[in-house]
Parts: structure tokens; C-alpha cells; sequence
């Protein structure tokens, strides 16, 4: 049996090659880490989470016209992605203090913000991913002047979304980490969300109570992660609600 070629293995994530040229098969793994892979553990049934609200999230997406590297999910933990050109950038959007920003700016963590505030981070492990300025993205030729304007404005959509959907589960997006890709489309090259949207690259927290349903129950010993997450998708119906007792079962 032919093996299938692996393009890139990340901290969560390994990208293989996918069955047509321009795709690509994104397997979600169980893995967590944190504070630049310093703390890890192996999460049981995270990796599936992760697949299926990923799914749901960037499917919601494409239905609005947000346009992302979501094709189709394929099975438990894999799902078919476009390949894009990823830009070296993370990008952050913030709605309320927490954090970095809680800990850079003196800010206590649960401050709403004025208004969403989005910042890039260079994508580097070996740097920590730091906190960079639209001059230095410019200058070192990360993205164009007009690119950020569209991330900024693709960052700000998300957001919208993320914010609304999850406000009518009774959770608050506090902030969230997109990371954004090139495709070309003849002589014509669009930016789409790549990557994933899960509570690995969340702060979600529930509105009433504030309890933490993200990646922090790892990184802050909270409890268990995949109860955290399993509870996310369970208000978002992407799990039946028996599950919440049990481990993740799919529906459909
Ligand atoms: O750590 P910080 O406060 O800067 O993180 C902001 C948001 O971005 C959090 O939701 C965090 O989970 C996400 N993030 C991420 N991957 C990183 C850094 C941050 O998903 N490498």
C-alpha cells in the first residue's frame, strides 16, 4: 500500500498531501502543549474535538462569505483543507484583557477593551512568536500594506462571527488566534482563514460564571481539557448533550 507523503508536523497538527493538486489533509492530534511546547501532555479525544469544531467554525464561515482553507471533514481527525500559502503571522483579536496583553499592559484579566483590538505576532518558536509592528511586517516584507488592511478586516469578521455564535451559547470569546493563507485564483491572489478555530487557539469563557472552557484549563491546571472542550461543543450541538457525561461521540 502506497504510504502517504507527510508535508509538515506541527505541535497539534500534521498536514499530508491531499488526493488533488491545491489540497491538503489536516490531521488533528491529542497532543497539547503550552508556553512554547514547554508544557505537554497527550489530551484523549482532543484531537477529535478539535476536527469537528474546527468544522463547525470555519464552515459557518464559508456560509457568510468569510472565505476559508475548509474543504470537507473526512473522518474522526482528519478533514480536507486547501493549501495556501500560509503568511508568517499570527493574528490576535482581543475583546477583553487576558493574557499577554493582561500581563504586557498591567491590565486585569477580564477588562473589556474599548473597542476589538487586533495585533500580529511573528510566527517564529524559536523567538517565542513576538509581538510585532505593522512597520516591521511592511519592512521585512511579511505582507503588503494592502494585505494587512484585509486581514485586518478578515480578523474583524471573525471576530463578529465567533463573537455572535458563541454569545447565543452563553460564551464570551474573550480573544482567539487566526492565522491567515495566499491562494491564487488564476492571475488573481486571495487571503483566506487557514489553520484551525478551536479552543486550543481560544479564551472562551461562560458568560454567568466565567469558568474557562479553552487551552488555559491546560496551561492554568483547571481540570480536565476534554470535559472543557466537550462542553463547548456540546452547547453548539456539534455533540449530542448525553455526551457531556461521556467521552466524545460524534453525531453524524
Ligand atoms: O498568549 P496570548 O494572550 O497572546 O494569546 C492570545 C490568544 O491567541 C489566545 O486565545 C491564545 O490561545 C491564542 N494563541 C494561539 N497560539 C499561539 C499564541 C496565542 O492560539 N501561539
Amino acid at each position: 500500500m502506497a504510504r502517504r507523503k507527510k508535508i509538515y508536523e506541527g505541535k497539534a497538527k500534521i498536514l499530508f498531501e491531499g488526493p488533488e493538486p491545491g489540497t491538503l489533509v489536516q490531521y488533528f492530534k491529542d497532543d497539547a502543549t503550552a508556553f512554547n511546547a514547554e508544557k505537554k501532555a497527550v489530551i484523549e479525544g482532543k484531537g477529535v474535538l478539535n476536527n469537528r469544531l474546527s468544522e463547525f467554525f470555519m464552515t459557518g464561515l464559508n456560509n457568510i462569505g468569510v472565505p476559508t482553507h475548509f474543504i470537507k471533514r473526512l473522518n474522526m481527525r482528519e478533514q480536507l483543507i486547501r493549501s495556501v500559502e500560509i503568511i508568517p503571522l499570527e493574528v490576535i483579536v482581543r475583546n477583553f484583557a487576558a493574557g499577554t496583553l493582561a500581563k504586557r499592559l498591567g491590565l486585569e484579566e477580564g477588562t473589556a477593551l474599548p473597542r476589538p483590538i487586533v495585533e500580529f505576532c511573528y510566527k517564529d518558536d524559536s523567538l517565542g512568536d513576538p509581538l510585532v509592528a505593522e512597520e516591521h511586517i511592511i519592512a521585512f516584507g511579511w505582507a503588503s500594506q494592502q494585505d494587512l488592511d484585509d486581514m485586518l478586516a478578515l480578523a474583524l469578521r471573525v471576530n463578529d462571527f465567533l463573537s455572535g455564535m458563541m454569545m447565543g451559547v452563553g460564551i464570551r470569546v474573550a480573544d482567539f488566534k487566526i492565522e491567515i493563507g495566499r491562494v491564487w485564483e488564476g492571475d488573481f491572489m486571495r487571503l483566506i482563514v487557514a489553520d484551525e478555530i478551536s479552543p486550543d487557539s481560544c479564551r472562551l469563557w461562560d458568560i454567568k460564571t466565567g469558568q474557562k472552557l479553552d487551552k488555559d484549563v491546560f496551561r492554568r491546571d483547571l481540570g480536565d481539557l476534554a470535559d472543557a472542550y466537550t462542553e463547548v461543543a456540546r452547547r453548539l450541538g456539534v455533540l449530542p448533550a448525553a455526551s457531556a457525561v461521556s467521552k466524545p461521540t460524534l453525531i453524524n
